[in-house]
């Protein structure tokens, strides 16, 4: 064969040759300060997360969050506070929307921010909580990618288990006028605490359960399908958080108000994109990269751009990912991997069969749209998107054959 991997039990690493032993596990300082508080009926606890004294401004989407009753639960339990409320928050939120929360926040002299749904509230109310203080056009946060210096706290409440943006501190913000989805982060955007509370995700609509699956199991595979590197602990959770959203996925789908396999899918997102199995190991994010312009150019949900790029982007790469899709193979699908090649071929018809089994399609045509490549590439050179992966080697040439296969 050329080579070996390790792959215990599959396999035994004594044999690997020394210069084919995978890369030291890199240096790394693990931060994340956010409290979780998780399980049924905790919404109330906001009421001692939030300073007494704290002029709240509550941030939601598009009305779920009040029909399910979750805005009730959040009312009542800030009722001894001072809160305004700030609705329309859209997915994909935009700069448009946010800006105007912005000066509701500037006026009402906010000093703390509640979000109350997914992660497009979530990530909204973070590009809030650093414009209010920013003395520039915050704008620039994202464009020009200006650090952020100061950002007013913020809580959430999440209602959809999908992004990890409650328990990190990254954001993903549009601008509907010029077609950019662009991503900032910085540590003052950690949540300081997320409310997850499994049950107020039954109302989900199985279009968002399945988006939210599929976005978990890309955010585990863009940290875990590059090279290896020596980390057994950070491998091993991947595989735990991939197989649980292989178990629990399908289960809540079929029963919405199944709570064990709602709150098992909360916790496996919340997992998926926290950064601890990302700490000391290469990362991709390229499918993610690929899949904003699809989500800014044809309005698909960032999920369902996610399930399109993802496997024309693992074949295109598949010898430089050898060796992780090999241990894919076998250690989530079960796979016999004594024919390397066939077990590369199923592992990944196999993730192409688990989305569309969730109900989210993996090809443009799936929504009948049509990929316009020049028009793709040129959003990608314009977003600096032109050397992604773990190694920085997907270029504009390697992004083209991608988008011409959709
Ligand atoms: O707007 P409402 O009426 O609330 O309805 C929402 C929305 O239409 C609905 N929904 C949410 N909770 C519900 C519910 N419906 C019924 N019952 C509930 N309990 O679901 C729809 C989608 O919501 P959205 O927040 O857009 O979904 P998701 O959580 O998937 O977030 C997607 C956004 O997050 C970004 C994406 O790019 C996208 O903008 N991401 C953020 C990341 C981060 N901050 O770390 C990482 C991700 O890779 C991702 O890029
Ligand atoms: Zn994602």
């Amino acid at each position: 064969m050329g080579y070996e991997i390790k792959l215990s039990p599959y396999a035994k690493n004594t044999t690997i040759p020394y210069w084919k032993r995978p890369l030291p596990m890199q240096n790394f300082t693990f931060h994340n300060p956010t409290k979780i508080i998780f399980g049924r009926d905790t919404i109330s606890s906001l009421q001692a997360e939030i300073p007494p004294s704290a002029r709240v401004l509550v941030t939601y989407g598009g009305g779920s969050a009040e029909r399910n009753g979750v805005l009730k639960q959040v009312r009542e339990a800030l009722k001894a506070h001072t809160f305004f409320e700030f609705g329309g928050i859209e997915p994909n939120p935009t700069y448009e929307t946010l800006i105007k929360a912005v000066a509701l926040g500037r006026t009402q002299k906010i000093d703390f921010l509640l979000a109350v749904g997914g992660g497009s509230v979530i990530d909204g109310t973070k590009f809030i909580a650093a414009a209010i203080p920013f003395a520039g056009e915050p704008w620039d946060l994202l464009a020009k990618r200006v650090p952020v210096t100061q950002a007013v706290p913020l809580g959430c409440v999440l209602t959809l288990a999908a992004t990890g943006s409650e328990m990190n501190s990254g954001a993903v913000i549009s601008k509907a006028a010029t077609k950019d989805k662009l991503v900032f982060r910085h540590p003052l955007l950690h949540p300081a605490f997320s409310v997850l509370d499994p049950s107020v995700t039954f109302s989900l609509p199985p279009r968002q359960t399945g988006n939210g699956i599929v976005d978990a199991f890309v955010h585990v595979l863009e940290q875990y399908l590059t090279y290896p590197a020596a980390a057994p602990v950070q491998d091993r959770m991947a595989e735990g958080l991939l197989l649980t959203l292989i178990e629990e996925g399908p289960k809540a789908l079929a029963t919405p108000s199944d709570y064990e396999a709602r709150a098992n899918l909360m916790w496996a997102a919340t997992m998926a994109l926290n950064g601890v199995i990302g700490q000391g190991v290469p990362h991709d994010w390229s499918t993610h990269a690929l899949g904003h312009e699809l989500t800014a150019l044809y309005g698909l949900d960032h999920a369902q751009a996610l399930a399109i790029i993802l496997l024309p982007n693992l074949s295109l790469r598949r010898a430089a990912k050898r060796e992780k899709l090999l241990q894919y193979a076998a250690r989530v699908w079960n796979l016999d991997i004594s024919a390397p090649e066939e077990a590369i071929d199923q592992a990944l018809q196999k993730t192409r069969d688990f989305f569309e089994s969730v109900g989210v399609p993996t090809t443009m045509k799936g929504h009948g749209l049509t990929c316009d490549v020049e028009v793709c590439l040129a959003q990608l050179a314009r977003h600096d998107r032109t050397a992604l992966g773990e190694k920085g080697d997907l270029t504009l040439t390697q992004a083209r054959q991608i988008f011409e296969s959709l």
